[in-house]
């Protein structure tokens, strides 16, 4: 079985991220052969600095390598190293319909928010498309939000092999259900661009004051509490062992137990959580050397795959 799934370097990575698909991507390691990239072309799309998509482009290598990926068992890489995939991104393009990139929710938000509607942005599945077949990828570790992205892939892939042959393996989506949308401080979807987010390392002062602000009912300290429509208690509930999770809920059920208390809680979970990432990606960063050295042998091992494919698809359509 090959997982693979990609992240875009554009910005600091948060506890979405973790939990929405590094957490499941990195422990989907141990059941099958995983490829993990760094998406920099897909970042093209929101980034315009060349030095803060370097910088971001080697910081989630870091986090990614500090919060257990193991490169003898994945093969981890930059999108970039492997440009095959944007030569399939064009031989995909033209099975692709344009309606099926209309109704992409992820395009139509992007807009609504003010990003100029380009056609990088547009075409952003077909790339995506392009960086899952390349790899004749099983399963697609991501968060809800780019469950729809994979269903383009699968269509995607079903049109060409009709028309030109089976070429590529149907790719499925893989999201976990307990934790498909994390919420922000705000209690919105978490993300950079709400700037709800609590990074994964982030400074010790800031991720406090932030966790201090999460929104919550104003209900007084003695009153008794709901767990299941809390921010706090959402958050809580992601680092926590099942009896720790258990003695929370009955601190909100019982009353007598404030936010302010339980925000102090999410604080130590969370900064004893990943007390042991940030000392491995600290030494990393001491070794900028080795990290390069995994990034491009990774880099090889998938543009060797990708090129396969991509002679298969060439062939499919007569231009070898
Ligand atoms: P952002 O919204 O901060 O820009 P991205 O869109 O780059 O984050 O998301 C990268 C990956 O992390 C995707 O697989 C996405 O589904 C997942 N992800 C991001 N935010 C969340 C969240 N709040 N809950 C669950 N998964 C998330
Ligand atoms: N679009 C994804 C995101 O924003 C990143 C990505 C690019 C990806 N290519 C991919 C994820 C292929 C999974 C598979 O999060």
């Amino acid at each position: 079985m090959r997982i693979l799934s990609g992240i875009q370097p554009s910005g600091k990575l948060h506890l979405g991220n973790y939990f929405g698909m590094m957490k499941p991507a990195l422990d989907l390691q141990k059941e099958g052969e995983a490829f993990l990239f760094i998406a920099n072309y897909h970042a093209l799309t929101s980034v315009s600095d060349a030095d803060f998509l370097r910088k971001s482009t080697m910081d989630v290598a870091l986090d990614f390598l500090a919060c257990g990926l193991d490169p003898a068992k994945t093969v981890f890489f930059r999108q970039s190293d492997v440009p095959e995939v944007t030569e399939l991104t064009w031989l995909l393009s033209v099975v692709t319909p344009m309606g099926l990139l209309e109704r992409c929710h992820s395009y139509k938000d992007k807009i609504a928010r003010g990003m100029s509607p380009n056609h990088g942005l547009f075409a952003y599945p077909v790339l995506m498309a392009a960086d899952i077949l390349a790899y004749q990828s099983n399963v697609v570790p991501v968060g809800r939000d780019q469950k729809q992205h994979v269903e383009v892939t699968r269509d995607i892939a079903i049109k060409f092999n009709n028309e030109f042959g089976p070429v590529f393996t149907i790719p499925e989506p893989s999201i976990r259900d307990s934790v498909a949308v994390v919420p922000g401080v705000d209690g919105q979807k978490m993300s950079k661009s709400y700037n709800n987010h609590l990074e994964i390392f982030g400074n010790e002062k800031e991720t406090r004051a932030r966790i201090m602000r999460i929104v919550t009912d104003s209900k007084p300290l003695e009153a008794p509490k709901d767990p299941e429509t809390c921010n706090v208690f959402a958050l809580y509930r992601l680092f926590a062992s099942d009896s720790q999770r258990k003695e929370m809920e009955d601190r909100y059920r019982n009353g007598g137990y404030g936010y302010g208390d339980a925000k102090k809680a999410v604080f130590e979970i969370m900064w004893s959580y990943f007390e042991v990432f940030r000392k491995k990606r600290k030494e990393l960063q001491n070794n900028m050397d080795y990290v390069e050295d995994i990034l491009r042998s990774g880099g090889e091992k998938a543009g060797a795959e990708a090129a396969k494919t991509l002679n298969a698809a060439r062939r499919a359509m007569g231009i070898d």
